[in-house]
């Protein structure tokens, strides 16, 4: 009996090793299995959960404007201007994904974003009411392109503003400078010139900051996204917007088109990664940088956000954006986007911007806390828990000799308005993402264990099977191990 035990063990030890060296394959590939079942939960195939929230997101969306109140403009440009932040005015927005197609064979998404706002007023911090008082953007976008234009053109245009009544500075209730637009005799002017005089842009009848925004598909332009129904691709991933590759405006890498549009980010996280997203209010890829980490509830996260480098003006990698007129540093010049107009983007209240800008024009008071722009993330998973996307909108000005009106105003940029918008994930997806997170980490350990359980189980019972009853029908040890087998013993005992 001493050699079927000596067999039978070394088959039970067999099995259990297979089944070990199966329980780690499974551990080893758990992450593996996760990520294609979360990838394919995650693909904007229509009809999945993805999609339908996708689509039409329930999540609550906010969008804040603070407007700045420029409340010594009378005395302008003998005082340093100086503006007194308003605000906020809170709208709810509702977003829609329409005219949505999708093309399986480049697996790619093509869509639009419907927006439209109303006006909550107890999240509000003043009414649509209040007399706000800015610089005149139809003043300054007009003399900003006309400033390489020749003496005449410059004397001609400098005549028709003052014909039209146009002054340094327009006061308007807030709602029109928002969404309604007000009326402005020069834009009726030129909506008569061609479109070379204008840069193309679209002839409105009204100027609002977000006239036509309301209920409009256009904001956003026409984007194509990654579908990610294919193996290890991610959705949601920039592919061409408005149809181009690449971003018209600017040349190497700051044409570059490329990462999250907002809703999906990578998965894997780590604090060398940067998280690359396209915002197409800023008309560009930004490359948002690890700052720090910290609990939510009971989930890591890493947060990633527009530091001092993102919009640099002296860093390499933002030169192209720049077209050999950078000013100052942590600005960002939109107007090749903007049909030419002299806007200019920076975090709100000029935060990591040049000092200098805070000189040129007081009342501002940059705070990390209310004015970064952020993502935080769970970084295994690539969801995000909490989103501050915040920007201000300013205006760029300089002397202009030929026109009356800009002969003496400092070189400038003139803070207009920031917006905020910051999306919190609630207590029910939070609990959803403890339970998915927890499932990964304990994933492998929990199949392994089974799977080593199952070993053992498996092992015992080979051992009482074969070892306490088949040996009977096994020929004795000293037979099978000291003389040769004969051929009929080897059919039928094979092992
Ligand atoms: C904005 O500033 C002007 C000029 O100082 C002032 O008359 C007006 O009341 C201010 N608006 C608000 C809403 O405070
Ligand atoms: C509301 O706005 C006023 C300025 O118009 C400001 O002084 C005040 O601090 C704001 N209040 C809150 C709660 O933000
Ligand atoms: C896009 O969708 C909107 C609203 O859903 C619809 O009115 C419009 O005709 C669509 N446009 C195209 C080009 O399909
Ligand atoms: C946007 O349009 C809707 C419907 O036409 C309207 O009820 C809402 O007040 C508008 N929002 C703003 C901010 O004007
Ligand atoms: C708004 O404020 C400006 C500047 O203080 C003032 O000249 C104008 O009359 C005010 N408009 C209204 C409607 O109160
Ligand atoms: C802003 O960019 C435009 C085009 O991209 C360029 O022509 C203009 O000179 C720049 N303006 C400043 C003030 O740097």
């Amino acid at each position: 009996m001493r050699g079927g035990v000596g067999r039978c063990r070394w088959l039970a030890g067999g099995v259990a090793a297979l089944f070990a060296l199966a329980a780690i394959a499974v551990s080893l590939a758990w992450q593996r299995i996760f990520d294609s079942v979360l990838a394919s939960q995650l693909a904007l195939v229509p009809g999945s959960r993805s999609y339908v929230s996708w689509e039409a997101p329930a999540v609550p969306l906010r969008f804040d404007i603070y407007l700045f109140n420029w409340t010594n403009a009378d005395h302008f440009p003998e005082e340093t201007p100086h503006v007194e932040q308003l605000g906020p005015y809170s709208f709810r927005e509702e977003r829609r994904h329409v005219n949505v197609t999708v093309n399986p064979e480049t697996d790619s998404l093509s869509y639009r974003t419907f927006r439209s706002y109303s006006f909550d007023p107890e999240a509000s911090n003043g009414t649509l009411e209040d007399n706000v008082t800015t610089l005149n953007p139809i003043a300054s976008a007009a003399i900003y392109k006309a400033r390489e234009s020749g003496y005449i053109q410059q004397k001609t245009l400098g005549m028709g503003l003052a014909m039209f009544g146009q002054q340094m500075a327009v006061s308007k209730p807030a709602r029109e400078l928002m969404f309604e637009g007000y009326d402005d005799l020069m834009l009726e002017f030129a909506k008569t010139l061609p479109d070379s005089a204008t840069g193309g842009a679209p002839k409105i009848d009204r100027f609002g900051w977000f006239y036509q925004r309301n209920n409009s598909i256009d904001s956003d332009g026409f984007m194509e996204v990654t579908l990610g129904s294919r193996g290890g691709s991610l959705p949601g991933q920039i592919l061409n917007w408005n149809t181009e590759e690449n971003l018209p405006y600017y040349s190497g890498q700051c044409a570059e088109l490329a990462g999250s549009v907002g809703e999906f980010l990578p998965r894997d996280l780590t604090p060398s990664s940067r998280l690359t997203m396209f915002m197409a209010d800023l008309c560009r890829t930004l490359h948002l940088r690890y700052s720090g980490s910290g609990e939510l509830q009971g989930l890591q996260y890493h947060t990633y956000e527009v530091n001092r480098d993102v919009f640099d003006a002296g860093s390499k990698e933002n030169e192209c954006f720049c077209n050999g007129a950078c000013a100052w540093g942590g600005v960002m010049n939109v107007s090749a986007c903007r049909y030419g107009a002299p806007s200019f983007i920076t975090l709100p209240h000029f935060l990591y911007a040049d000092e200098e800008l805070r000189e040129l024009v007081t009342g501002l008071q940059p705070d990390e806390e209310k004015h970064s722009f952020y993502f935080s993330v769970e970084p295994k998973l690539g969801i995000p828990l909490d989103v501050a996307a915040r920007f201000q909108l300013n205006i760029y000005m300089e002397p202009t000799p030929n026109i009356a009106l800009y002969e003496n105003v400092p070189r400038l940029l003139f803070p207009v308005l920031w917006v905020e918008q910051r999306v919190t994930i609630d207590d029910t997806v939070l609990a959803e993402l403890r339970f998915v997170r927890a499932v990964l980490d304990w994933g492998a350990i929990f199949s392994a264990g089974v799977a080593l359980v199952l070993a053992a189980i498996v092992a015992l019972t080979t051992c009482t099977n074969i070892c306490l009853k088949k040996p009977k029908y096994l020929p004795p040890a000293d037979l099978l191990f000291e003389r040769p087998k004969d051929e009929a013993e080897m059919k039928l005992n094979p092992m």
